[in-house]
């Protein structure tokens, strides 16, 4: 074809997504700036969760917007059938599962990343040494060496994969980036207690290795690792021909929040030559704090670490991290090179080290931009102040729980998580974990607190986890006040 007949004359009005008039935008931006702080002044005086009614959930089905109906109704539907509705962990009772609060500086500054909008998957431009500096600060924080490497990852799940990827990598004794596991003659075996979170195992199924590689070790009372039954299995499994590859310590367990011994572990590591791969999601940030920190000994000997940044951090989600003690290795285990990310000596693809390298994502957001203006804005001093605020509101609970005859405490670890129930006159077992259930729901419903479930020893337990920097005093009175209210009306119901 001749090279001319490419030369078309564009014959519609070109267009593009920016606004006609920026002024519009500006003041719509505004509005939403000031209605969101709003919304985040006021929180305390709204329920901590409202059911959404079915008329709003129906809106949700509506058709695929062909032609658009513009920003202020988009706007008008978010504040309608979203803002109110949603997960309710701003609020100071909001306690479920392990969830941050956020924070007002944090939302403005992901606005500024997405207005910013860079790819981190490669470059070296500012924002990329945003994130290197934050993986710095956070390997200065938990005792890394320097010359470790880090990602930051949508949370402590992916962290959790790509440290077991990277112990796959170089403990597994074959090339599995080349053969896959195919080629090895033993199965390949995992370790950690058997509260270790699922996204484990998730992580061992994604990888490849199937459940069958976690062998889950057996926890003392106090919901740690029992080492010497860690020692036995690796030792029968030597035995019989299987080939131990490594270890999860949990820095802070979902149940419970249990730290594992961890110097214990890594000898262990260390004397059978395992990968020692620590699950710091809700736990390893405690080192900030000198008063918390000595619980974490051992932390600093893993050879990675994965921790989550939108938890007891407090940062907007997502954003979690993982370490890992090698760089070359961690390098090796991502990196695959193609023709159209070469790097070049200057320019926009300058820079040997990608962060494309050291995960399984291409094109990544600025979540680092968060980070790094919460961490300049408070000081990490503040961080530490907090974890240990919510480690003593989870003693004031749990003394509370006891104070009264008519609940039980169940579990009240060295963190921040308190389960318990309400007992009442009731004493048959399976009475009381439908009655606890129902007490649960109706706390939610009633919007008084956001609470979650473990199920310990079979028995379902009321999960308090204080991971919230707008927690106080007066919210845990309000709260054990209102569960023995619940609890004597379901109690009374069900006599
Ligand atoms: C101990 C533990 N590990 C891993 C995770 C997974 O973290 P994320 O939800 O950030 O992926 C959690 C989540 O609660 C957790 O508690």
């Amino acid at each position: 074809m001749e090279a001319s007949a490419y030369l078309q004359p564009i014959t519609k009005t070109e267009q593009g997504l920016d606004p006609q008039d920026w002024a519009e935008l500006r003041e719509l931006g505004h509005r939403m700036v000031d209605d969101v702080i709003d919304h985040l002044a006021t929180v305390n005086e709204r329920p901590a969760w409202q059911e959404m009614p079915a008329e709003v959930r129906r809106r949700f089905q509506s058709d695929l917007p062909v032609d658009g109906e513009g920003a202020e109704k988009a706007y008008r539907d978010f504040q309608q059938y979203v803002l109110p509705y949603a997960e309710g962990n701003l609020h100071p009772r909001f306690w479920a599962w392990v969830i941050g609060a956020g924070s007002g500086f944090g939302m403005l500054a992901d606005m500024l990343a997405a207005g910013i909008n860079p790819n981190l998957g490669s470059g070296d431009h500012a924002p990329a040494l945003v994130e290197r500096q934050v993986i710095d600060w956070m390997k200065q924080a938990l005792g890394f060496p320097a010359r470790s490497s880090g990602l930051l990852v949508t949370g402590a799940s992916m962290a959790n994969i790509i440290g077991l990827a990277v112990a796959r990598h170089v403990k597994a004794g074959i090339d599995v980036k080349e053969n896959g596991l195919f080629a090895s003659p033993a199965r390949m075996m995992f370790y950690g207690s058997d509260e270790t979170h699922n996204s484990v195992v998730k992580g061992l199924q994604l990888l490849g290795f199937g459940k069958q590689s976690f062998c889950p070790i057996e926890v003392r009372i106090d919901f740690k690792i029992e080492i010497a039954a860690l020692r036995d299995a690796i030792r029968r499994h030597k035995a019989e021909g299987l080939k131990p590859l490594g270890v999860i310590g949990n820095a802070g367990t979902v149940n419970t929040g249990a730290v594992d011994d961890l110097a214990a572990l890594a000898d262990l590591c260390a004397e059978h030559d395992l990968w020692f791969h620590i699950d710091g999601a809700i736990g390893a940030p405690l080192a900030i704090s000198a008063k918390l920190r000595p619980m974490l000994r051992g932390m600093e000997r893993a050879d990675s670490l994965a921790f989550d940044l939108h938890k007891w951090m407090q940062m907007p989600y997502d954003v979690g991290c993982v370490l890992v003690r090698d760089e070359a290795q961690h390098r090796e285990a991502f990196s695959e090179g193609a023709g159209y990310l070469s790097r070049m000596p200057r320019g926009l693809c300058s820079g040997e080290r990608w962060f494309s390298d050291y995960g399984p994502e291409l094109s990544r957001g600025f979540r680092a931009l968060k980070v790094w203006m919460c961490l300049k804005q408070h000081g990490l001093r503040k961080y530490g102040e907090l974890f240990e605020q919510n480690t003593e509101q989870a003693g004031c609970l749990a003394g509370l729980v006891e104070s009264s005859r008519e609940l039980e405490l169940i579990t009240r670890g060295e963190l921040n998580i308190v389960c318990f129930r309400y007992r009442g006159r009731v004493c048959d077992e399976q009475a009381l974990n439908a009655l606890n259930r129902e007490l649960l729901m109706r706390l939610q419903e009633q919007g008084i607190a956001a609470p979650s479930v473990a199920i310990l020893g079979g028995r379902f337990a009321i999960r308090v986890s204080i991971c919230n920097h707008r927690s106080r005093r007066e919210d845990f009175d309000l709260f054990v006040r209102e569960v023995v209210r619940i609890g004597r009306e379901i109690e009374k119901s069900a006599a």
